[in-house]
């Protein structure tokens, strides 16, 4: 029995001409322009869109809130306040530098914990360096009978939603 190595015949060297290797060199370069080119076209007209979160907000059923309550939706940002004369929205982020306020219910006043602001429950600025009150939203009723807040639309206050 013989042991024979197989052998391996080294590879000729692959030969390229100067032309050849400058044709690819060029292609390269056009694939890669042709897919920049491709991508920035797409991106300019692609829709220049910024998705946030609606600013209507469903609170619920009016029933859901007692008369003279305050209920702070932190989530949203706002208060629904149900006073005797109605329904009202309030925007629940201080008019200072956007801190989210609170409600004090032994108080019966809103107030900002960053820089001691204080407000009415309708809004009006009691003290502090906010330097407006806090804007009233729009509010209505929608077809299912659930309480709507629009926290991009400000309304004027003492626009009492009554139902
Ligand atoms: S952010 Fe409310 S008082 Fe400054």
């Amino acid at each position: 029995m013989s042991s024979q190595k197989p052998t391996v015949l080294p590879s000729p060297p692959i030969e390229i001409d100067r032309r050849a290797f400058f044709a690819k060199i060029g292609l390269g370069s056009l694939g890669i322009a042709a897919v920049g080119t491709a991508g920035f076209a797409y991106q300019f007209l692609s829709p220049n869109v910024l998705y946030e979160p609606s600013p209507i907000i469903n609170v619920g059923k009016p029933e859901n809130f007692a008369v003279d309550s305050v209920t702070l939706d932190a989530n949203a940002g706002i208060y629904l306040v149900r006073a005797a004369e109605g329904f009202f929205a309030l925007n629940a982020i201080c008019t200072h530098l956007g801190c989210l306020t609170a409600w004090n219910q032994e108080l019966g006043i809103i107030a900002c914990p960053c820089h001691g602001s204080k407000f009415k429950r309708d809004g009006e600025k009691i003290e502090g360096p906010a330097p407006k009150p806090l804007p009233w939203l729009k509010t209505w009723v929608s077809d299912e009978g659930d309480l709507m807040v629009d926290r991009s639309t400000d309304i004027h206050p003492m626009q009492y939603l009554r139902i």
